[in-house]
Formats: structure tokens, C-alpha cells, sequence
């Protein structure tokens, strides 16, 4: 049987934190001593780069600014910089002009691309990676293989000292609702609307920022048809992205919501989801009260905030689907004849042990069954474990509301590597008689 190839860390998942990951690799390398290079390698299921190609609206914007990019709070001198991909496409100083911190996110996702060309190197892409096994001679378990599937059904083996997982969010559903032609997650959202023709009426469930955009891309986009926005609450609630709130996403937050007792926690995220989590863009929500207002005055009204209110059912048929919406105040309900339902409705954390096949028995958990981790962003396993894996993204009840955004991960691949290079078993010296007797040996 031929032997996997060893690396010292094998990324599952090529999102933006395992890419800041591969970054953070190269640019040691490329000052490293030969014996304390790192060898890496990642694993994508995409066949090419792709960050929520399915949200890549025109003119959406980052909720980021532009110097949370893959690399400035680690090393602001990197050559992997946002600015660095401006100067590049020529674009730097009509950025510059342009005096916004959030760029496009279809102008992000080229800068993605643009790194993610320039490590290619380490990238194997239309991989899916379905299991991961412990390799253990007889004592300690000190590597991992990881199999790996392709489209045509090839089937790969890696074999790892280290494995960082990073394989993102799930999109969620409201339990119950299945994803069909006519029902979508908004995960999916551009690739499916190019294919509707002529619609008459759209239902959008969901006040969070997807579910806002939706919301207004289709309103221009299909200037005939009726948009139905339904959701909860009573209207769309802002994004807290004031100065001081933003302390939350900072390297340092990290540390002090790591230590915290786990009541604290909870507040924290509490006092502060609202930088998050069901908010909207100041600029988009005075976009879409300006539209509603304008179709008041002009007395044609086809943007409908059904506010305070909720999908009490779904019945698909041939020719559309039909919604029942409820009141939660008075309990009323009201059906709507639709072409297509868009669920907004957010995302949840991908399980990461459902990978690991016999590890995840072997993973410590909280009283609440968590997963504990490790400062460094290492699974807590039992004594047996030696090799590391990591978590990017899946950590929020440990590190904080930053886990699965972008704005530590520059600072967050920096951890992760100097972890890795902290574990590293001591090389063995040589000793002279060993060398010499290995000479005479030879
Ligand atoms: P991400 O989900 O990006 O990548 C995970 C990768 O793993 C995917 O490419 C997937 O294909 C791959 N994968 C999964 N399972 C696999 C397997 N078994 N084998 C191989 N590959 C596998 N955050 C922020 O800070 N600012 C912002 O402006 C935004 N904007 C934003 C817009 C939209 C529409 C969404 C949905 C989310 C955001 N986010 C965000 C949050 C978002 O989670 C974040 O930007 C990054 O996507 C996180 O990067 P990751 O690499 O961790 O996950």
C-alpha cells in the first residue's frame, strides 16, 4: 500500500479562513528556516473559489471594513493586502476618492479570488472531504487521515498532523419547510432567480439583512410583480455598527469572552447580537421605507411589509405556491398566491463532528454538550489525541460573536499557526556518534 503524504496541517474547507490560513503558511515559509517550514494543503468541494456566490447581489456591500481583509491586523505589511489587490487592478486611488471603508462584496469576492490565485498551489479543489480516521501505531493517535471524494468518485487519502476545519455555515430552515423549485433558501438565491420568468407575486420571510436584500433586489428587479416581505418583527432593526460596539469584533474581545463565566458570555452576546445577527444596513432600511412611502404617494403599492407576522403554511401546486400568513397579533391569517418563497432565515454552524467519525466520541463537551475548545482554536480531545484540530468558525460559545465572521481571521490564522509551531515534537538531536556511525554505515 502505497503511504498518503504527511502534512504538518491539512485544511478541510476553502472559505476566506482557511485561505487566510494558507496565507499566514506561505509568507512563514517564505522567511522560515528549512527545518521549521510548515507543509499544508486544503481540501475544497467547490470545483474553483467561491464565497456565497449565491449573495454576490451588485451592489451589496461588506459589513467589514476593507482592513479586516485576509491579512492587514496580522501583518499590515503583507503583499496578500486588500490594497495591495486594488493597486493591482488599477483601482487604488479612485478607492481612495471614493472614501468608503466597505467595499462591494462582489469587489471582496474578487480580492478572495485574486488570493486565493496566488496559493493555488495549495489548494485541491472539487474535494469533499466525508471522513476522517486516527492514525495511531499502537500508542498515541499523532496523525489523522483524511479521505476525500471528487465529482467522478475518486477517492483520496492525506494524511495530517494537524487538521483545521473550517467548513462554514449551513443555511437554515424553518422546521418543516423544504427547499423546492419554488422554495428557496436565499443561500442559493442569484442562480435560482435567473431562471424566473415573468413572476406575479414573491414572498420573502425573514428581516435580517438577506432577507432586506432580497427584498429590494426583487422590487427593481421584477418591476411587475408584487414583493412580500413577512417577518416578526415590526419593522427592520438597524446594525449597531457604532465604534464602541465594534470593540466586540477586536483580536482582543476574543480574550476576554474566552475567560468570562458562562453567564457573562451569554449577556455578551446578548447586549451585542444586535452588531449581527437579524439587522440590517442603516442605508438599506431608508432605501426600503423611501420605496414603500413613494408607492403611497403614487397610490400603486406592490412592496408589502407584512410585519408581525409569520408563515402559518406552505402548499405547493404546479403553478405556484400558496401562503398562509398569520398575524401574531391577532392571529388572522391571510393567504398569498405566490410564484416563489425566499427564505431568509439565516444560517447555522456547521457540525464539524460529523467528520469525525470515532474522534467526535473522543472530543470533550461542556455541560451543555459543547464542544470544548482550546484557546488556540484546538478541540479539546482525551489524553490518547495528539495531533491538533482546529476549528474556524463553530466557536462562538467559547471566542465570541467573531467566530464566524471575518474580522479576526487574519489575526485568528496567526494563532492557529503559531499553535501548530509551538506543538511541533522537538526534532531529535543528532548526536556525533550517531552521525559518524551513520556515515560509516553508509
Ligand atoms: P465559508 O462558508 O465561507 O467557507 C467554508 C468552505 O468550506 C466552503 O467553501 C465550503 O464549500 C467548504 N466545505 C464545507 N464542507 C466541506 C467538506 N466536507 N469538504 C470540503 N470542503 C467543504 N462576515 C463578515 O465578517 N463580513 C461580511 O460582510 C459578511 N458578509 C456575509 C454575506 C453573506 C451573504 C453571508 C452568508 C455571510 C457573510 N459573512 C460576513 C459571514 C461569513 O460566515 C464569513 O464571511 C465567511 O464566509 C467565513 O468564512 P469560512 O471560510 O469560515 O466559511
Amino acid at each position: 500500500m502505497p503511504q498518503p503524504p504527511v502534512f504538518d496541517v491539512l485544511g478541510v474547507g476553502f472559505g476566506p479562513s482557511n485561505l487566510a490560513l494558507a496565507i499566514a503558511v506561505t509568507e512563514h515559509n517564505a522567511a522560515a528556516r528549512p527545518e521549521d517550514v510548515v507543509t499544508a494543503h486544503f481540501l475544497e468541494r467547490q470545483p474553483r473559489f467561491g464565497w456565497h456566490r449565491g449573495m454576490l447581489i451588485e451592489d451589496a456591500t461588506m459589513q467589514v471594513s476593507f482592513l479586516k481583509d485576509l491579512v492587514t491586523l496580522r501583518n499590515p505589511s503583507s503583499s496578500f493586502s486588500f490594497l495591495n489587490y486594488l493597486h493591482g487592478r488599477g483601482r487604488l486611488v479612485d478607492f481612495v476618492n471614493h472614501k468608503n471603508l466597505f467595499p462591494l462584496r462582489v469587489e471582496f469576492h474578487d480580492y478572495f479570488e485574486w488570493a486565493a490565485g496566488k496559493v493555488d498551489d495549495l489548494v485541491s479543489y472539487d474535494h469533499d472531504v466525508v471522513s476522517v480516521e486516527p492514525v495511531a501505531d499502537g500508542g498515541p493517535v499523532t496523525h489523522f487521515d483524511v479521505t476525500s471524494r471528487t465529482p467522478s468518485g475518486e477517492v483520496e487519502v492525506r494524511r495530517a498532523r494537524n487538521l483545521v476545519v473550517a467548513t462554514g455555515l449551513r443555511a437554515r430552515l424553518p422546521e418543516g419547510v423544504v427547499q423546492s423549485e419554488r422554495i428557496w433558501h436565499n443561500r442559493d438565491f442569484l442562480r435560482r432567480v435567473e431562471q424566473l420568468e415573468d413572476p406575479r407575486r414573491l414572498v420573502v420571510v425573514g428581516a435580517g439583512q438577506s432577507g432586506a436584500e432580497v427584498t429590494a433586489f426583487l422590487h427593481e428587479r421584477f418591476r411587475d410583480a408584487e414583493v412580500c416581505a413577512v417577518f416578526a418583527r415590526y419593522g427592520y432593526s438597524p446594525a449597531d455598527d457604532s465604534s464602541f460596539a465594534n470593540r466586540i469584533f477586536d483580536p482582543a474581545a476574543v480574550d476576554d469572552f474566552y475567560t468570562a463565566p458562562e453567564d457573562v458570555k451569554r449577556r455578551l452576546m446578548d447586549y451585542h447580537a444586535n452588531t449581527n445577527y437579524a439587522v440590517v444596513d442603516h442605508d438599506l432600511i431608508a432605501d426600503l421605507y423611501r420605496r414603500v412611502y413613494r408607492e403611497k404617494v403614487v397610490g400603486a403599492q406592490r412592496l408589502r411589509l407584512l410585519n408581525l407576522s409569520q408563515v402559518a403554511g406552505l402548499e405547493e401546486h404546479p403553478g405556484g405556491v400558496r401562503v398562509t400568513v398569520e398575524s401574531l397579533s391577532d392571529g388572522r391569517r391571510a393567504t398569498l398566491d405566490a410564484d416563489v418563497v425566499v427564505y431568509a432565515t439565516g444560517y447555522r454552524e456547521a457540525d464539524p463532528t460529523g467528520l469525525l467519525g470515532t474522534l467526535a466520541g473522543r472530543c470533550r463537551r461542556d455541560e451543555h454538550d459543547r464542544l470544548r475548545v482550546l484557546r488556540d482554536y484546538r478541540l479539546e480531545t482525551d489524553d490518547g489525541i495528539r495531533g491538533g484540530i482546529y476549528l474556524q468558525g463553530g466557536t462562538e460559545h467559547t471566542h465570541g460573536i467573531s467566530s464566524s465572521l471575518l474580522s479576526n481571521t487574519s489575526v485568528r490564522v496567526g494563532e492557529i499557526l503559531q499553535s501548530v509551531l509551538d506543538r511541533r515534537e522537538p526534532a531529535v538531536p543528532v548526536q556525533p556518534a550517531y552521525a559518524v556511525s551513520a556515515l560509516h554505515t553508509a
